[in-house]
């Protein structure tokens, strides 16, 4: 070393040594609070700082009506949410619902290291909880559009009217592949094709979260901002593989048909940067998905290197085992240990968390799984923004029910609906698109002609859905959506359940008919159903109707039904799905403003003894298979 360099060393030292450096934290500097700060550095430095109880705080997922000030600070409660038709007040506005959010994230921002709550809600087919909210069609609708660009935008939708309530998080979306529609989540699935689930998997994703920048690293967890939400793929894995589609109950499948039918919707959500992952009911293989450490930890987690966290089903903890109370202990363990994160621990939030704190203490539990369970947690909380953006935006309220999402959601509503049958025979003119200007009477007739409830379906202001028409605030009816459609001149006669025979007398006076019907509206194991009928009096309708009137049939359902003893009554046939509340979509493709587009996301059999059959089966003998759909022109200059 020369002369001059030793004295620039020594000159460096001296000014280093004396002068203050500017990465000097001040005295009162707290790195996890520093969004400047790495995501990682902040969460280790945040977790240093934890007791094991405002860690185990972290892990608990309340449920709203338990979520005072005084439980939220007392427990550190990391999440709360609303189970289904958990609302504020009846009909409560966007802005009720955000004062309850904001209420309870001051509580938690004032415990000792004002570690944000994150609230989750199932807004499934928009923010389907809360009174005039969009409700877009449910999901086999969406698969039958085999439009990932349409689904997208809808869980752009659904993401702002979710943040319209302050809500930040939500339970979807769900990525089942349903293989047996007598499954009773059938509708909440896209498709029974895995590769059609893919896609609109990473359609929605996208659309809830934002899109992954370029070179994000696979699976860490990515929410763009504060008009997004985190997402959570459900349920994790082959909840719509059980036998005879039975809830809850047992995936009977080799690894290899496991990973080939039911986990890819999984890889492409780890790929979109899905913040969580909530594990299924169901067993694979008799082993309960709860207790399946190869599947959640070695395989999710370190194979497909999901850096999210993982969340528990509502008391899926307390359903391991029967009798509760003679395991429920042992079951924290068999879930903590099999990679659970965060536990959705609706009302025994004491007992749990007081069983988790003695079982690492005692040694059962090891603190390195708990300190990983809250890494993913706060990983979640820092990338969505929740420590620097933690209240509602008030400016948001105006995003719910928005018009312009009620008209995304009727264009969802005309393109998944399926034109299955029009014209009685080859050659016969077709009776679709129906002409808007009627010499005679039009007839609307049956249970799901003016029902906004059966048109929504379950997860609808309730858990289960209702019938009825005082759910869901607005909304378009079928009829109604006929009764604006047609022309002024045209006579439509509304009767749910027509007299055979007064109608065989007055026959002449129609000039078509339009029936609708199908389910009642259901949501989970209330929807298992072995017999897949048209409940009564659907078929007496479809043929009293049919049988003398011109008729298109609606099928409004959740699935495929039984409908191969009727059809030949029927002119013209069209698979409706679940709607929603923008009826006016129905009309659009009725009367020819659009053309039908939608094809099959499901195999459509002829009897329920055929059941499982899905497409690429050996035996595959459907009355309409996958990805049928006939089509019409739009009237000149629609479209
Ligand atoms: C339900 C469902 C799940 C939902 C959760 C919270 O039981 O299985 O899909 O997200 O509980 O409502």
């Amino acid at each position: 070393m020369t002369r001059s360099s030793a004295a620039t060393l020594v000159a460096g030292l001296l000014i280093a040594f004396f002068l203050p450096s500017s990465a000097a934290p001040a005295k009162d500097y707290v790195k996890y609070k520093d969004p400047k700060q790495p995501i990682n550095e902040r969460v280790d430095d945040l977790l240093s700082r934890m007791t094991l109880e405002e860690k185990i705080g972290q892990m608990s997922q309340i449920e709203r009506a338990n979520a005072t000030e005084e439980v939220i600070e007392k427990y550190f409660v990391g999440s709360v949410l609303s189970g289904g038709g958990s609302v504020p007040a009846e009909k409560a506005t966007a802005s009720v619902w955000q004062k309850m959010v904001t209420k309870m994230q001051k509580a938690a921002l004032k415990t000792r290291l004002g570690i944000p709550i994150i609230y989750g809600i199932d807004a499934v087919h928009g923010n389907n909880n809360v009174y005039n909210a969009t409700i877009f069609p449910h999901n086999v609708g969406l698969g039958a559009t085999r439009d990932p660009t349409l689904v997208k935008r809808i869980g752009e939708a659904t993401a702002h009217e979710a943040r319209a309530t302050g809500i930040p998080y939500t339970f979807a979306p769900c990525v089942a592949v349903c293989r047996d529609p007598r499954w009773g989540r059938c509708y909440e699935s896209y498709s029974e094709d895995t590769r059609l689930v893919q896609l609109m998997t990473s359609s929605i994703v996208t659309g809830l979260q934002g899109d992954v920048p370029a070179k994000h690293p696979k699976g860490v967890p990515f929410v763009g901002g504060s008009k997004k939400v985190a997402g959570c793929a459900k349920h994790f894995v082959g909840d719509g593989g059980t036998h005879k589609g039975i809830n809850e109950n047992n995936t009977l499948l080799n690894f290899h048909d496991l990973m080939r039918i039911h986990m890819p919707p999984y890889d492409n959500a780890v790929i979109k940067g899905i913040s969580t992952i909530m594990i299924s009911y169901s067993s694979w293989n008799g082993v309960k998905m709860h207790q399946n450490k190869f599947l959640i930890t070695d395989t999710l987690k370190n194979k497909m290197n999901f850096r999210g966290f993982v969340i528990t089903d509502w008391q899926a903890v307390d359903r391991l085992t029967t009798p509760r109370h003679m395991h429920y202990y042992h079951s924290i363990q068999e879930t903590i240990h099999a990679g659970i994160d965060m536990v959705m621990i609706p009302y025994d939030y004491p007992e749990f968390v007081a069983d988790l704190v003695k079982q690492v203490k005692q040694g059962q539990i090891k603190l390195e799984r708990v300190n990983d369970a809250v890494s993913r947690i706060l990983r979640v909380k820092f990338t969505m923004g929740l420590f620097e953006d933690p209240l509602p935006d008030p400016r948001l309220t105006k995003e719910l029910g928005a018009q312009d999402h009620r008209s995304l959601a009727r264009e969802a509503v005309r393109k998944s609906l399926v034109l299955l049958k029009n014209g009685k025979s080859k050659g016969e003119k077709p009776l679709l698109p129906l002409p808007k200007k009627a010499k005679k009477k039009v007839l609307v007739a049956g249970s799901h002609a003016h029902d906004l409830g059966s048109q929504c379906g379950g997860w609808t202001a309730s858990w289960q859905g209702e019938s009825g028409n005082n759910l869901t605030g607005v909304g378009t009816t079928i009829l109604e959506a006929i009764k604006k459609a047609v022309d002024k001149h045209t006579a439509v006669e509304y009767a749910e359940r027509p007299d055979k025979d007064n109608l065989t007398k007055s026959a002449d006076e129609y000039e078509y008919a339009v029936v609708a019907v199908g389910e009642p509206p259901y949501a989970e194991t209330a929807g298992d159903n072995q017999n897949l009928t048209i409940p009564s009096p659907g078929p007496e309708v479809i043929k009293d109707v049919c049988g003398v009137v011109k008729c298109v049939v609606l099928i409004v359902s959740g699935r495929p039904l039984v409908v191969h003893p009727y059809v030949d009554y029927m002119d013209a046939l069209v698979a409706a799905w679940l709607p929603g509340t923008e009826g006016q979509g129905v009309a659009d493709v009725l009367f020819g403003d659009h053309g039908f587009t939608g094809k099959l996301p499901r195999t459509w059999f002829k009897s329920v003894d055929q059941l499982p059959m899905n497409y690429g089966d050996k035996r595959y003998e459907p009355l309409f298979p996958f990805g049928f759909g006939l089509t019409t022109k739009a009237a000149a200059g629609k479209d």
